[in-house]
């Protein structure tokens, strides 16, 4: 990894590399152009000056100059057309191994969606060292730019369709802690570049880069059960954040579902005759295939089956055997 220079931060993904000598041979061609030609120009003033030439003598046609100057500016304008794009491509078409992170912007925030996701994790973003990921990228709202400049990635996040970013990390900042359960470190900011309203400046994010390892542990440790807490109030917490409640009530009223009222160990008819006791099995079995046994009653209401991790499912058992 190369440090930060003056003009540009350190470079920390594969991408970055490429992108710097580009612009810095941009740069040095500038420069060398810059000082011929406002340097001629200086000499011709000095040179040509009125007190020294009185009388005007301009200059005849000069095929060998002009052709010069039409052609030097093309061969330096070939190579930055060739690395321009060859970068470009590079930077555009993620390899197909990429970890796929989807990103949502809103006015004004990030929310990341981790592959599997269902709920996006707001303001952080962790992602693995040495391996490719890819943003999938949309806007909620009005048009953002996504820039991360130490990996030299940027793009617009537009309402209605997907832009997307890649990079490889050369470096970790970070380290994830399991026992907090938290991710600590230098991280590296986030910005959004497009002006998008009031709070455009505050629309920022931590990215952590972390070991391989630390970054399977987030990810695992993301989804864990909260300690120390009854079993049952965590799952009356998931009933609601999993929006369980807009079908089934917890008061005995039919939603569109079947109520959790007094379900568990109530003999349950099914629409096919046959008839089972509600018990545990059941109950997983109805959250993870709703179609396989269907309430007498409850036909065509296509509940879809939910993915939900071993702890979840045990904290929403329980806490439909609490409801009495
Ligand atoms: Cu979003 Cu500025």
């Amino acid at each position: 990894m190369k440090e930060a220079t003056i003009q540009l931060p350190r470079q920390m993904s594969t991408l970055a590399a490429d992108i710097d000598s580009m612009y810095y041979f941009i740069f040095w061609v500038s420069v060398v152009f810059f000082v011929a030609i406002v340097g001629a120009a200086i000499w011709c003033m000095i040179e040509f000056r009125a007190s020294k030439n009185p009388q005007a003598t301009p200059p005849g046609h000069h095929d060998v100059l002009e052709l010069f100057w039409t052609f030097a500016p093309l061969i330096l304008l070939i190579p930055m057309f060739h690395y321009g794009f060859k970068g470009y491509v590079q930077a555009m078409v993620a390899p197909s191994d990429a970890i796929e992170v989807r990103v949502r912007g809103k006015q004004w925030a990030w929310d990341f969606y981790y592959p599997g996701d269902t709920e996006p994790s707001p303001a952080e973003l962790v992602v693995p060292v040495g391996r490719p990921v890819k943003m999938s990228m949309s806007s909620q709202d009005v048009l953002h730019s996504f820039f991360i400049p130490e990996f030299r990635v940027k793009r617009d996040v537009v309402p209605g369709m997907y832009s997307s970013v890649w990079w490889e990390a050369l470096e970790t900042t970070s380290t994830y802690n399991a026992a907090t359960n938290k991710v600590e470190g230098e991280a590296l900011d986030l910005f959004c570049t497009e002006y998008c309203g009031r709070s455009h400046s505050q629309m920022l994010a931590k990215v952590h880069v972390v070991s391989d390892a630390d970054y399977k542990a987030f990810i695992a440790g993301k989804d864990k059960a909260p300690e120390g807490k009854d079993l049952a109030e965590v799952g009356a917490e998931l009933y609601k954040k999993n929006a369980c409640n807009t079908c089934h009530s917890i008061d005995g009223s039919a939603l569109v579902g079947p109520s959790f009222k007094g379900l568990f160990g109530k003999n349950e008819s099914f629409e096919d005759g046959s008839s089972s006791p509600a018990d545990e099995n059941y109950l997983r079995q109805s959250i993870l295939q709703p179609q396989a046994k269907i309430v007498k009653g409850f036909a065509g209401k296509n509940m879809p089956p939910f993915v939900l991790k071993d702890w979840k499912l045990d904290a929403l058992i329980a806490y439909i055997k609490s409801v009495k």
